[in-house]
């Protein structure tokens, strides 16, 4: 399918691995001048380049002060006007409610919910202007069903998921779209940590927690990267302009919920 997107410009927040990059490699293929951003300026670099299409890599920290500021103003420079932003950034530390404390808490919203409206409060009057624009949101099935030992990215992902379903409401009127991709359990970088964390918590090896994982899921294995970028891509595309304010998990069948 042809997204109708080509020669826009997208910016993909923490895109260098995982599943940010999945969705920078789709939106490349179908034409789209992509920047992604990570903080491993080796890593991003080499990732840029596989990915082609003139794609760029900007480095920075998205939750330090002044990083987006930049960020999206050498993608501007290099690559033109934002129009497409997908935020993202590395999940908060597992644990419970009392194990961290505040500033831990502080920090996770700095990384997980801050960012990612600061992010849309920049890009977001040149889209307006434009009457074009896709903001996709990577934040968890965890909004639908809080996951266990993973009070920080529980409650951080539920204040995103507040901030951008009001945002939707604002802006789709002038042609701005915005929804979030709520990943389940997928193997990327973020569950290798919580893989970790939990062995180590509940006296498991590694192969144990991710057997008890794949039997969790209804389709009886992991997530792969390669499941979650083509929905990404597709609510950038020309033809989901009628889709907003959605939370949309590719997660196997993992959450129940009914909606
Ligand atoms: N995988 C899952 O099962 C799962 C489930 C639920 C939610 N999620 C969430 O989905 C998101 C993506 O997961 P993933 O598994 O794809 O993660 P990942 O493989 O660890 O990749 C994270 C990406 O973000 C970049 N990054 C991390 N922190 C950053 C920061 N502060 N500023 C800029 N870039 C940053 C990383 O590059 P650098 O390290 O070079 O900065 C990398 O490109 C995470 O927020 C995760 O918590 C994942």
């Amino acid at each position: 399918m042809d997204l109708g997107i080509a020669g826009k410009t997208a910016l993909i927040l923490g895109g260098s691995r995982g599943l940010a990059r999945s969705a920078a490699e789709h939106l490349a293929a179908a034409g789209v001048r992509v920047a992604i951003n990570g903080r491993d300026q080796q890593a991003g670099q080499a990732a840029a380049e596989a990915l082609g299409n003139g794609a760029i890599f900007v480095q920075g920290d998205v939750s330090q002060p002044g990083v987006l500021e930049a960020v999206i103003a050498e993608t501007e420079r290099e690559c033109g006007r934002v129009s497409i932003l997908l935020t993202n950034a590395g999940g908060p530390p597992p644990g419970r409610f009392t194990e961290h404390g505040i500033d831990v808490w502080r920090r996770a919203l700095e990384v997980n919910m801050l960012s990612a409206v600061e992010a849309a409060q920049r890009v977001l009057p040149a889209m307006l202007e434009d009457g074009f624009g896709r903001i996709v949101n990577i934040t968890s099935f965890a909004v639908k069903e809080p996951y266990p030992n993973m009070a920080l990215a529980n409650s951080v992902r539920a204040g995103l998921t507040g901030a951008m379903a009001t945002l939707a409401r604002e802006v789709v009127d002038r042609g701005v779209t915005v929804n979030n991709v709520l990943p389940g359990l997928m193997a990327t970088g973020a569950l290798d940590r919580v893989i970790r964390a939990r062995a180590a918590r509940d006296g498991l090896s590694e192969t144990e927690v991710v057997a008890a994982m794949e039997k969790s899921v209804p389709a009886g294995r992991l997530g792969r990267a390669e499941d979650f970028g083509p929905l990404c891509a597709f609510l950038c595309s020309r033809h989901a302009g009628y889709i907003t304010g959605q939370n949309i998990a590719v997660d196997g069948g993992l959450t129940r919920s009914l909606l």
